[in-house]
């Protein structure tokens, strides 16, 4: 269809551009709200009312002629690489709406009469929802139930149904009929699956799957006739923007646990979206120094009657709103006037809305008074600044107070009063100027009403020459027109820092606790946005009761994305149109994605489309480019990710991650060899267990050959995880045998030898082995068994090991068995103190060992035994009376750590055949070097264990040469010494250095 002709058919072709500028398309055009039409440009509401019914006529139409956007057998089977436009999970905000007494009702009224009564009734909830934003989703004999969020969601949906409710009650009571009509009205919010087809022909209605749409129906039942009762995570929504009473918990049917219910009472009179959002009194504020000295500074400028305005912006939950409360409270104690004007999203054409407010507030004028009690107060405000009676009377109209003749009726044109009012105004300003010094603040100017914005733009001028301070705060989209005025400056805001965002998570959290990894991953997800980061924080507190910092993500859980956010992020979304089934795909293949690989699972569209929809959301603020390569594109925000992700029902889902792995494998191989955790994750999220667990194990073997402990353990367990889904059987066990003897290494590195984690591994390897084991796991698990029981002392259990070590070797022929059997009896018998034979089994080692037979692949390093040889073999050589063998052996050591290069490996020779070498040497400075060394290679790699080894070194080398308190103090500062070390630090052979002392002397 047409747009641009059908709107002409309609009368109304002035308002083409305006589509075509907002990217409206047929498919969009059936989805557009009253609300949408307003942000579009269409002021009129009678323009409005007539595209809403030429719009429902197209629904009409296209339902007929079974619109391709709403073909049932299309959302059944659509292609992979397009998400169902349709159908999709999301946040929605329910209103059931009910009328009270409609049986009496029936049996009192003639059969047409009781049509009309119901007809004009649901007239007048389809329109006064639909002027709110309402999706008027099913008429159900006298209930109504109606959607907000639906089609096009809007950060303030939960807001806009209880002002619907509250209207709804209003407008009912009003209709002219026979008898007056009451209802009872419940709301709820929570994700639901929304879009599938329900019944059919004229029937056929947008659908809701999920429990909401039943709690509004429970809610409204406990509603007093001509009452709104919500939910609990609509109130949640809702801040303090509204008045409440707290109806309690109730039991209801088909839900589990009572379930909480508010009734609402009226809009409260908190006046700021801050304040009702966030609470009067936010107690800190984390960074912006520098913004703050800058509005002080100012400030002080302006007291000398050098008025200032500081233009403050950034996009929303920044902390504008936070800023502007900062400085009121940096001068709460110096002598000024304050005045606040907050814009509101909802009165964006209402003349004087914020001036109104203020002067409301400042008169104390409230619901209660009658009107001459609000002309008395407001009377009495003005005559305190000495206001002329003629500008009473503008304002006293400003404020819609009747007149009751104590002011002249002023008999003037439209345009005449607005000039008059806005001078009065700005003599308002200027008399209390005179008195001292004034801070002005208009938040949220981007929903400025236009005759608002004239004033403003007078008082920037005017203040040049007065003692005001004027701070505005807007979003991006808005542009201000005062660029060149000397006396305004732009400060626009960043995100927080790292360190600010952690320290921001930290005064959320309180006294609770999450694990530091948790801390920087709420901080890296939420891009230092400080709203994001209250909420992520909050909702990762709520979701995990014992604080344990697990991450809820999009996958996951519907709980990821907070309420709160999930709203606003997905209004974002929906104002794109198609783009947004780009972003779908986008948000599947991750925070960052290719074209390239974009291009080759969105099969659906062409290349140019695929550009359009980018360029879209990236001029929505949405996506990036990526600084250097003009083909990636990532999502600004990680939560903007999610939320496009979790309108995903499973199953396209799903197809999606099997297709971009599948697309991944085939095309972009050195992608898939450098980065196989991608692939893992994509298999994994699209249920094949099997080729993920494969890509998990060589993500895991190459994150361990790199040191990067901690993810290798992450990687290995989740391919652990994923075998839990296969049907037992050897092909499973062998699996799974890879997998632990593989984590073994990285979990000695991060937890050490001897941890319960570690000799889990072990274990269960073993019990696998003796089923499937190959020559090489059977040494990977002995070797690893063999040290969890050195490390932490088992004696018997280590002799026990090294003689099955020997025994298997002999059996199976198998060499590198026969050197892992020589490694463990020389490490008991160093344990013995029979040093003599601890160095013939090393010497042997050295001799048998060649690296192209018998060196272990990179993840099993650990247990190599020629390292192993070489690190010990310099203590023992030492102490026989050997010291230049022992030097010229640990040269060899450090040699041969270099070239396997791993982390591990190089803590240990340090810490044998370099800091134990050089104690009994009597190089303190050289151990010192060491044990600085270990430390810092510990921290890089995760290592506790080094890490401990190398602080027990520095003690030692405190102790020797600044005496006990050197020693006290370097003990004291580490923390307890964790139980998974075991006692391991006073069985190791470290404990050979006593020996050697015992030796020397
Ligand atoms: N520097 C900060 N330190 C501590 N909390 C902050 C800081 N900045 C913002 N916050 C908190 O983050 C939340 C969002 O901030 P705020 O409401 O000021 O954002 P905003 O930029 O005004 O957003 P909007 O455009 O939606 O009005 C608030 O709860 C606020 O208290
Ligand atoms: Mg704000």
């Amino acid at each position: 269809m047409n747009i641009p002709e059908w709107l002409r058919d309609l009368g109304l072709d002035e308002y083409a551009s305006a589509f075509r500028d907002n990217h409206i398309d047929p498919q969009l055009l059936l989805r557009l709200t009253a609300r949408d039409l307003k942000e579009i440009g269409v002021a009129s509401v009678g323009h409005r009312r007539k595209i809403i019914d030429a719009i429902g006529e197209l629904r009409k139409q296209a339902v007929h002629s079974a619109h391709p956007a709403m073909a049932p057998s299309e959302l059944g089977n659509a292609p992979v690489g397009a998400p169902e436009p349709e159908v999709e999970r999301r946040q929605l905000t329910v209103m059931f709406c009910d009328l009270v007494g409609s049986t009496a009702l029936a049996s009192r009224l003639e059969l047409e009469d009781l049509r009309d009564l119901i007809g004009a009734y649901h007239r007048c909830v389809s329109d006064t929802v639909q002027g709110l934003g309402g999706f008027v989703a099913k008429y159900m004999g006298d209930g109504v139930l109606v959607y907000f969020g639906y089609p096009q969601a809007h950060d303030d949906d939960a807001e806009q149904a209880v002002r619907a409710g509250l209207e709804l009650i209003e407008a009912v009571g009003r209709l002219e009929l026979p008898s007056r009509l009451q209802i009872r009205i419940g709301i709820a919010t929570g994700i639901v699956v929304v879009g599938d087809i329900l019944g059919s022909g004229e029937a056929r209605e947008r659908g809701v799957v999920g429990e909401t749409p039943n709690l509004a129906a429970r809610l409204q039942s406990l509603a007093e006739p001509d009452s709104v009762v919500i939910g609990q995570k609509t109130h949640h929504l809702l801040g303090r923007l509204f008045d409440f009473r707290d109806l309690g918990g109730h039991a209801v049917k088909g839900f589990s646990d009572p379930i909480r219910a508010y009734q609402v009472l009226r809009p409260s009179s908190i006046a700021s979206r801050f304040a009702a959002l966030h609470g009067d009194h936010p107690t800190y504020l984390v960074g912006r120094d520098e913004e703050l000295e800058t509005l002080l500074r100012r400030w002080q400028r302006s007291r000398d009657a050098e008025g200032q305005v500081i233009l403050l912006s950034g996009e929303p939950g920044i902390g504008k709103s936070r800023i502007a409360v900062a400085i009121m409270e940096k001068i709460s104690a110096e002598q000024h006037t304050r005045l606040c004007y907050f814009c509101s999203p909802h009165h964006t054409d209402s003349a004087y809305y914020p001036i109104i407010c203020q002067l409301e507030r400042a008169a104390t004028l409230n619901h209660y008074n009658d009107a001459t009690a609000k002309l008395d107060k407001l009377d009495a405000l003005l005559l305190s600044t000495s206001t002329a009676v003629e500008d009473r009377s503008l304002i006293a109209d400003l404020l819609s107070l009747p007149m009751d003749g104590r002011f002249p009726a002023l008999e003037l044109s439209p345009q005449q009063r607005k000039s008059r009012t806005l001078e009065a105004l700005i003599r308002q300003l200027e008399v209390l100027a005179c008195r001292e010094p004034i801070l002005m603040v208009f938040e949220d100017v981007h929903w400025i009403d236009p005759t608002t914005m004239e004033l403003l733009d007078r008082i920037v001028d005017r203040v040049r020459t007065l003692p005001v301070l004027v701070v505005v705060t807007f979003r991006p989209e808005f542009t201000h027109p005062w660029a060149r005025h000397p006396h305004v400056s732009e400060m626009m805001l960043d995100r927080l820092g790292p360190h600010d965002g952690i320290a921001l998570v930290k005064r959320i959290l309180g006294k609770r606790s999450l694990t530091a990894h948790a801390v920087r991953q709420i901080v890296e997800r939420t891009d230092g946005i400080p709203l994001f980061l209250e909420e992520l924080t909050k909702a990762v507190v709520e979701s995990s009761a014992d604080g344990d910092g697990a991450l809820p993500t999009a996958s996951s859980s519907d709980s990821a994305i907070p309420a709160t956010l999930h709203d606003s992020l997905m209004a974002r979304l929906d104002r794109l149109g198609p783009a947004k089934q780009v972003a779908q795909i986008g948000a599947v293949i991750g925070r960052e994605f290719s074209f390239e690989l974009l291009a080759s699972v969105s099969v659906r569209y062409s290349p140019s489309e695929l550009r359009a929809s980018l360029d879209q959301l990236i001029a929505s603020g949405l996506l990036l480019r990526h600084g250097t390569e003009a083909d990636i594109f990532l999502f600004k925000h990680a939560l903007v990710q999610d939320a496009a992700y979790s309108t995903l029902l499973r199953r396209p889902r799903q197809q999606l991650h099997d297709k971009i792995a599948r697309a991944l494998e085939a095309h972009f191989p050195d992608r898939a060899a450098r980065e196989p955790e991608v692939l893992a994750h994509h298999f994994s999220e699209a249920s094949e267990p099997l080729r993920a667990s494969e890509y998990w194990l060589t993500a895991g073997a190459q994150a361990a050959r790199r040191s990067a402990n901690v993810e290798a353990i992450a990687h290995f367990s989740r391919g652990l995880n994923e075998l839990k889904s296969l049907p037992s059987g050897p092909d499973k066990d062998r699996r799974e045998l890879a997998l632990q003897t593989a984590i073994g290494t990285p979990l000695i590195s991060v937890h050490g030898y001897a941890a319960a984690q570690t000799g889990a591994a072990y274990s269960r390897a073993r019990a696998l082995c003796h089923q499937y084991g190959d020559s090489l796991s059977l040494h990977a698990m002995l070797s690893g068994e063999f040290v969890y029981h050195f490390v932490r002392g088992d004696y018997d259990v280590m002799r026990q090991l090294a003689a099955e070590a020997g025994r298997s070797a002999e059996r199976t022929g198998d060499e590198a068995l026969l050197l892992a059997g020589h490694r463990m009896a020389g490490m008991a018998a160093m344990h013995f103190v029979s040093l003599a034979t601890a160095r013939s089994e090393f010497e042997t080692i050295l001799r048998l060992y060649d690296p192209g037979r018998h060196r272990l692949p990179p993840v099993l390093y650990i247990h190599d035994p020629k390292i192993s040889a070489l690190s010990y073999l310099p203590i023992i050589d030492w102490i026989l009376g050997y010291p230049d063998q022992a030097r010229s052996i640990a040269a060899e050591a450090f040699r041969y750590a270099g070239e396997l290069n791993q982390a591990n490996l190089t803590a240990h020779v340090r810490t044998f055949a370099g800091a134990g070498l050089q104690e009994l040497l009597g190089e303190v400075s050289a151990v010192a070097e060491h044990a600085g060394a270990m430390i810092s290679l510990a921290d890089q790699h995760s290592m506790g264990y080094w890490r401990l080894n190398g602080l027990f070194l520095r003690g030692w080398v405190a102790a020797t040469s600044g005496g006990p308190a050197a020693r006290y103090s370097t003990h004291a500062r580490e923390p307890e010494r964790p139980r998974c070390h075991g006692r391991e630090l006073a069985s190791n052979p470290l404990s050979l250095h006593a020996l050697g002392k015992t030796a020397e002397s």
